[in-house]
């Protein structure tokens, strides 16, 4: 395929980025979006350009790493990693703007890779246990209601991609917040810091300068792990008692 990227290029936090054209003549559409960007990288190298920035790791779709903004949509029109989107998603001659997280909280390091500090601080407010665990125990040693084992496990797999954040028109971490305070909350480990962490977490939060909820829903609709917006209510609901208690 012949495949046009329109690519937002940016030196550095300081500078002014803008969107720069570049044209791939030998695209197959076995490609992962990330293989294309690197065939993408090979070509501008041999040009003596400097090559477009962007983060992966895993490129499985589990580290959370990968991320971009492809067409408008936090990691393109299929529901998954931009690591585990491929070019046959895409036709031949097809014009593909691609850009970085758009959110305050995100500035851009360079090109497409933004600083998602801020998530690692939110998980540092409260985002653990404290609870001696040791060793991997015998998993039925701490019985857990089979209901929030399940919906423990749904919110744990958040890989902390930041979709929700550039999706969302408020840049809300509500729905990655919410999933941790979920994931620790149902389970009976994540009981004593229960109230702190939610306090914790959501101050921490506002502190980095994200936007509040108001209930919009393309968090969900851009999260590749599918994570429910009920986990807003129950961090709302957690909030709440905490706040009652405090
Ligand atoms: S809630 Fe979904 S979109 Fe947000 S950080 Fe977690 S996995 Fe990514
Ligand atoms: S590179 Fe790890 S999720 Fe995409």
């Amino acid at each position: 395929m012949k495949i046009t990227v329109r690519i937002w290029r940016q030196k550095n936090a300081d500078s002014k980025g803008q969107m720069v054209t570049y044209g791939l003549e030998d695209v197959s559409e076995h490609m992962s979006f990330l293989e294309m960007l690197d065939v993408l990288n090979e070509q501008l190298t041999l040009e003596g350009e400097e090559p477009v920035a962007f983060d992966s790791d895993c490129r499985e779709g589990i580290c959370g790493s990968c991320g971009v903004v492809i067409n408008g949509i936090p990691h393109g029109p299929e529901v998954t990693t931009t690591c585990q989107l491929h070019m046959r998603t895409f036709h031949d001659g097809d014009v593909i703007d691609i850009e970085p997280w758009r959110a305050g909280a995100f500035p851009v390091v360079k090109d497409l890779v933004v600083d998602r500090g801020a998530f690692d601080r939110i998980i540092q407010a409260g985002g653990y246990i404290t609870a001696p665990t040791g060793s991997a125990p015998e998993a039925n040693n701490i019985a857990v209601p089979k209901e929030n084992a399940d919906h423990a496990f749904e919110a744990a797999t958040c890989i902390g991609c930041g979709a929700c954040v550039a999706a969302c028109p408020n840049g809300s971490a509500m729905l990655f917040t919410a999933a941790k305070i979920t994931h620790l909350g149902l389970l009976p480990q994540g009981q004593p810091e229960r109230d702190s962490r939610v306090l914790g977490m959501v101050e921490q939060m506002d502190f980095e300068g994200f936007g509040g909820c108001t209930n919009i829903g393309e968090c969900t609709a851009a999260c590749p792990k599918g994570i429910p917006l009920d986990v807003i209510s129950r961090l709302n609901r957690d909030l709440r008692s905490a706040l009652t208690k405090a």
